[in-house]
């Protein structure tokens, strides 16, 4: 008899088969149970029938508990009724691990409760729908990099400097020198794509940030492609791209997760339609001053003003230039607007906010030195990053995309926290 996994059902109609799982849920009457079975690539109705089971096996049944790990064993029917398609008619069940009073009822939980036991919810099928659909976003990253011609630099985690701000740096220590966890690879992935050309990252990163939004992790995984001779309207071209491929590899691939999150497709299906809008700082600032908004030329936006400006389109929009004194130092000025830098984000639709920075960096080597002082920064600690400046300086690009907002946004998801196995958020390091 063949062991398979409940998504290889459909290989399988009118054979016996034998399928390692647990019981999600059970419903039974007098002469039948029906057992909700998951196994982790799925989840399909397993039927008993006590006529054809006989007493001992029909017992065993009704007497499993939610999350019992079992052997089952049966032939696979065709079921029009399930979205699934198709269910298993049960011949034999053997217990393998048993669960009694699993604290996950099919009942309503409250969110610290369920974050509590994060390591159990992971089980649930929403739960499981969404990190499907963060692992189509991995898995369709690595295939539009490589097909594009990027090679895979992986950056250190702990560092020495600073990559993007000073104030959301986790310190630790190296034996008897600083260390920090790294907020970006950025610069690390600037010296790579000078030695390959296109490069990119994908890791975890960390901000000490006392932010408590739903768009906020303390520790995310972050994408970032680096490229050497590109300038910032060519680096839009390939988010833009790459973003739409992320939306179609989910649509084409990750159907049943979507529809378990009652995910609306055509909507998705607009944001593959390129290219996406730009509109400069500058007009977004005039545009929400007329809208009421009060927001001084100079000043960042947060989520309500991102929101409103998402709004005004049908897919994600760049916001291009903003002042240069709320970026960080590496960015290059516009070339007629000192007070500007070459940068966008992207901001999602729906109200999910910035999913991507990116901009050209400063590739002259005293302007960016300069830079590096006028930021209060220590020029010493970034002595290898201006010697990029030095040898062979060019033109280059890049942009980091945040995987959980990216995976938030697809998914549709309320809240950043269920975007990743296990979250780390301003008050929880626990599980
Ligand atoms: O805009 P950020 O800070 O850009 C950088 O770190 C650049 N060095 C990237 C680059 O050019 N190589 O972060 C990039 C993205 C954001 O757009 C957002 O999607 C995500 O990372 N991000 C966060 N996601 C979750 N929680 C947080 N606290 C995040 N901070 C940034
Ligand atoms: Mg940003």
């Amino acid at each position: 008899m063949e062991k398979i996994r409940i998504i290889e059902a459909k290989e399988y109609v009118g054979k016996e088969v034998k399928i390692g799982g647990w019981i999600a849920n059970k419903r039974s009457s007098g002469k039948i149970a029906f057992l909700e079975i998951r196994d982790g690539s799925a989840y399909f109705q397993g039927v008993v029938v006590k006529n054809d089971v006989g007493e001992e096996i029909f017992e065993t049944a009704k007497n499993l508990h939610q999350e019992t790990a079992v052997w089952i064993y049966g032939t696979i029917q065709e079921d029009t009724r399930s979205k699934f398609g198709y269910e298993i008619h049960v011949k034999n069940i053997e217990v393998v691990g048993g669960s009694i009073d699993y604290p996950i009822t099919p009942k309503e939980h409250g969110t610290e409760f369920l974050m509590d036991n994060r390591h159990l919810w992971l089980r649930s099928s929403k739960q499981h729908a969404i990190l499907q659909i963060r692992n189509e976003i991995i898995r369709a990253t690595y295939e539009f990099f490589n097909k594009e011609g990027f090679i895979k630099i992986d950056p250190p985690i702990l560092t020495g400097n600073s990559a993007e701000n000073t104030t959301e740096l986790f310190h630790t220590e190296y034996f008897d020198q600083d260390a920090y966890l790294t907020q970006s690879g950025q610069l690390y992935n600037e010296a790579a794509a000078m030695a390959f050309g296109k490069v990119f990252s994908f890791g975890p990163t960390f901000r000490a940030e006392k932010s408590k939004t739903r768009r906020h992790l303390i520790e995310f995984w972050m994408i970032e492609p680096e490229m050497a001779f590109m300038d910032q309207d060519e680096s839009l071209e390939i988010q833009e791209q790459y973003v739409a491929y992320l939306v179609q590899s989910v649509i084409d691939n990750c159907s049943h997760a979507l529809s378990v999150l009652d995910r609306d497709v055509e909507l998705l299906k607009k944001y593959t339609e390129l290219p996406y809008p730009r509109i400069s700082y500058d007009e977004a600032v005039k545009l929400l001053q007329e809208n009421d908004f009060d927001i001084e030329w100079g000043e960042d936006f947060g989520s309500p003003e991102e929101t409103f400006i998402a709004k005004q389109y049908d897919r994600p929009v760049f916001i291009l230039n903003y002042p240069k004194a709320i970026k960080p130092f590496y960015m290059k000025p516009h070339p007629e607007r000192e007070d500007v830098v070459l940068c966008a984000d992207m901001i999602a639709p729906e109200g999910y906010g910035e999913i991507i920075g990116g901009s050209e960096r400063e590739d002259d080597h005293d302007a960016l030195l300069e830079s590096i002082k006028a930021f209060g920064l220590t020029v010493e600690d970034y002595q290898w990053y201006l010697d990029l400046r030095k040898f062979g300086s060019v033109p280059h690009s890049g942009f980091g995309l945040g995987l959980e907002r990216t995976v938030t946004w697809i998914a549709g998801t309320e809240h950043i926290r269920e975007s990743i196995p296990f979250p780390r958020l301003l008050n929880r390091i626990y599980p």
